[in-house]
């Protein structure tokens, strides 16, 4: 790998800036998922053991470079001292003295970067006065590095620096999914719609052996082969690239892999009415919601072969029940086999893993990302600049 870990680093008696991606959810001042949290306890833990003083760096929300209460990292900060064992303190306005004055292991927490446009602007003032306050940078958040941000990037290159044990077992897992994969690879890619993931698409058919195509953006695919999809979600101006998509796929010799049975109901609602039908038999007066269960079954057959499997999106409206059965089967099928050692899973993007989670998978799958952009950028071959920035 070409960037540096924090094994290449002396870290004793130096402020080690961590950028962390902390960016929780929150209901009522509580956190409601601390995965991301959890996530960052290897690097803080191991910075502190090395006699280093992590000085953590984050956003949190979209202030737009204006101080918002709500957006305060400091509600996070017991949280943190419960996840990390150590004391964390908080620093609103940080200066290289003020951190100086703290002993020499000391984990703090400075106040949401983004509280200044600057941060976004990746203003090199910015980058500078980071860069000031630490010794070595440490990019702990590959969620948030596809954002070129003075915190992300600017202060990256103004350091020595290297990638935290987070960010390392995430391009480590996504390595090994799609840059040196064990073949046969099955990407299975879902969600609304196809504009979204076009670049996905097409980046993923020039790389995987089997695409799985699922959610709304199948029915644009069944739609732009001539299928009548009824009052189904569906793009059909996206019709001429779907068709691309599909012949460059074919060239590439990507099998792509639409539901050939569908699940179909009048309502969109949780226990709405609903049958099993061809998927070219859709009633005019309805709309898909789910694959059926024939197209499960082809799915089971294709992980079952399959040594590599890359999952983003569900393959129905998995947020209502029943409508969550053919993505919790498949997912259920793949973290199986994962557990059995047969398959490399890795799974990414915000729905994703509440779908996995949903369905009991999460667990079981080799890998599961904490980014959501970030993993999809990724996913369509893209430079990531706080990924880059480190190699620099
Ligand atoms: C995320 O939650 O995906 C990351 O923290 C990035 O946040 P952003 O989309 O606001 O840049
Ligand atoms: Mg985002």
């Amino acid at each position: 790998m070409a960037w540096k870990t924090l094994d290449d680093m002396d870290l004793a008696g130096k402020r080690v800036l961590v950028r962390v991606d902390i960016n929780v959810p929150m209901e009522d001042g509580k956190v409601t998922d601390t995965t991301r949290i959890d996530r960052i306890v290897p690097t803080i833990q191991d910075i502190v053991k090395a006699g280093g003083s992590p000085i953590m760096l984050a956003h949190f929300g979209r202030p737009k470079g204006q101080y918002v209460p709500e957006m305060s990292l400091s509600p996070l900060v017991p949280y943190m001292s419960d996840a990390t064992g150590h004391d964390v303190t908080f620093i609103e306005r940080p200066s290289r003295d003020m951190i100086d004055a703290l002993p020499a292991t000391q984990v703090v927490l400075i106040e949401n970067t983004r509280f200044t446009a600057m941060e976004e602007a990746n203003d090199p003032q910015m980058a500078g006065f980071l860069a000031s306050l630490g010794d070595i940078y440490c990019n702990d958040a590959f969620s948030a590095a596809h954002r070129a941000h003075a915190s992300t990037e600017g202060v990256a290159k103004l350091l020595p620096n290297c990638a935290g044990r987070l960010m390392q077992a995430e391009l480590s897992a996504l390595e090994a999914a799609l840059s040196t994969p064990k073949r046969p690879v099955v990407a299975v890619v879902g969600g609304a719609k196809v504009s979204t993931k076009l670049e996905l698409l097409g980046n993923l058919v020039a790389k995987v052996d089997h695409l799985v195509i699922g959610g709304g953006m199948a029915n644009t695919f069944l739609a732009a082969q001539g299928v009548n999809v009824g009052k189904s979600l569906c793009e059909h101006d996206l019709a001429d690239t779907a068709r691309d998509i599909l012949a460059k796929a074919k060239d590439a010799g990507c099998d792509i892999v639409l539901p050939s049975d569908v699940v179909v109901a009048r309502e969109f609602k949780a226990g709405a009415d609903n049958e099993t039908v061809a998927a070219d038999a859709c009633p005019e007066d309805a709309m898909i919601l789910d694959a059926g269960p024939q197209s499960v079954a082809r799915i089971d057959g294709i992980l079952a072969q399959a040594k590599t499997l890359i999952w983003n999106g569900p393959l129905g409206a998995f947020e209502i029940e029943p409508f969550n059965a053919a993505t919790n089967a498949a997912a259920l099928a793949a973290a199986k086999l994962s557990k059995a050692g047969s398959l490399v899973s890795v799974a990414g993007g915000g729905d994703t893993v509440a779908a996995l989670n949903g369905a009991g998978a999460a667990e079981d799958f080799t890998y599961i990302s904490t980014a959501g952009g970030a993993f999809l950028e990724w996913m369509e071959g893209k430079t990531l600049p706080g990924v880059a920035a480190l190699q620099s």
